[in-house]
């Protein structure tokens, strides 16, 4: 018998890595072969005609487990009964605009959908926000629906992660798939914080295997910190495969569980590692029965501790920027 299909909200859908998502979604790379999927698509107005394009080739590619796909430019529709949603769609950052304007400027949607959110999805909706700021972002939407959990809103790390250990394989001579209990901590920006100081390679210690801290800290950091930047230098447009590869990961591995494995999510805290409650922060953490569940209580040294209070210390300033609009 065929399972009863989820539904999943995806915003952005015109843009860039949404034209890698929902291919990769309506494959069924994030819930499964075997369960079919309704996308529910969200986009502003003057980008639903594209909209309409997108939906024209994911019927020509036949998925046997998409049951359906619903356009709309309201997020009470695109959200309504949704079982996961994946936050895309943002306002980027156009010519002269400050820093401070953009923060506002995706204040204002994320608070209008999370509000959608917290009136119309399921109750217990697993929601990815990867529109930068991706954090804050993840933040406000949290602050905007105090009827859902605000653990099951969260942040995209997973890029970063991933660009870490394909960097980490290539200097050790080794497969990504060997690596394990990488962490990239803080914020989705270059001062995240990619730590692989607990992980093992084949059961060996990756910095032991590795042994070139140097390497560490002055190529590989701010390689992955700055590799959207070299993306963007070189192919002349954003990462966008990679970018919806990231989502996939991280939907497939909170849904399905990760075997004991760390990934890197960016979660409300609890206020461990001492980051204050409700601040949306990348941490190591591990899946299981469709929940995730936080490392805790490893060390910091002097190098950690440092790195950690930089994107800390960003991510604090950015939800001081955002505070006025939150009320
Ligand atoms: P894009 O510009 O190609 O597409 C964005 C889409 O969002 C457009 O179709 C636009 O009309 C739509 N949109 C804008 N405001 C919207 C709203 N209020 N509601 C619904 N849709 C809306 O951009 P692309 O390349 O697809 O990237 C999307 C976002 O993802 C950007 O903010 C980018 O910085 C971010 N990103 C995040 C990464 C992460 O690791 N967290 C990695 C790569 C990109």
């Amino acid at each position: 018998m065929t399972k009863p299909a989820v539904r999943v909200a995806v915003t952005g859908a015109a843009g860039q890595i949404c034209y890698s998502l929902l291919f990769r979604i309506a494959n069924g790379d994030m819930y499964g072969k075997d369960q079919p999927v309704i996308l529910q698509l969200l986009d502003l107005p003057q980008a639903q005609a594209a909209v309409g394009g997108v939906v024209m080739e994911l019927e020509d590619c036949a998925f046997p487990n998409l049951a359906g796909v619903v356009i709309t430019d309201d997020p009470k529709v695109a959200f309504k009964d949704i079982d996961a949603a994946v936050l895309v769609g943002a306002r980027p950052r156009s010519k002269g605009m400050e820093r401070a304007d953009l923060l506002s400027a995706n204040a204002e949607i994320f608070k209008v959908q999370g509000k959608a959110l917290n009136e119309v999805a399921k109750r217990d909706v697993k929601v990815l926000v990867v529109g930068n700021p991706a954090n804050t972002n993840a933040y406000i939407t949290a602050k905007s629906a105090p009827d859902l959990p605000a653990k099951n809103i969260t942040a995209m790390l997973r890029l970063d992660h991933n660009r870490a250990l394909s960097q980490f394989a290539a200097k050790a001579g080794i497969a990504t798939a060997d690596i394990e209990k990488v962490a990239v901590w803080g914020n989705h920006s270059p001062t995240m914080y990619a730590d692989y100081r607990f992980a093992t390679a084949n059961g060996k210690p990756l910095p032991e295997l590795i042994n070139d801290e140097t390497w560490y800290r002055e190529t590989l950091l701010p390689k992955v910190g700055k590799r959207g930047a070299a993306i963007i230098e070189a192919r002349g447009l954003s990462s966008a495969a990679s970018a919806a590869n990231a989502a996939v990961d991280h939907m497939h591995d909170w849904i399905h569980g990760t075997d004991g494995k760390w990934v890197s999510m960016g979660v409300a805290s609890d206020g461990s590692y001492g980051v204050p409650e409700g601040i949306v922060f990348g941490v190591p953490a591990v899946c299981s029965g469709g929940e995730y569940e936080v490392v805790k209580g490893l060390p910091m040294d002097d190098f950690s501790k440092a790195m950690f209070e930089k994107t800390l210390n960003e991510l604090l300033e950015e939800r001081d920027g955002v505070a006025a609009l939150l009320g």
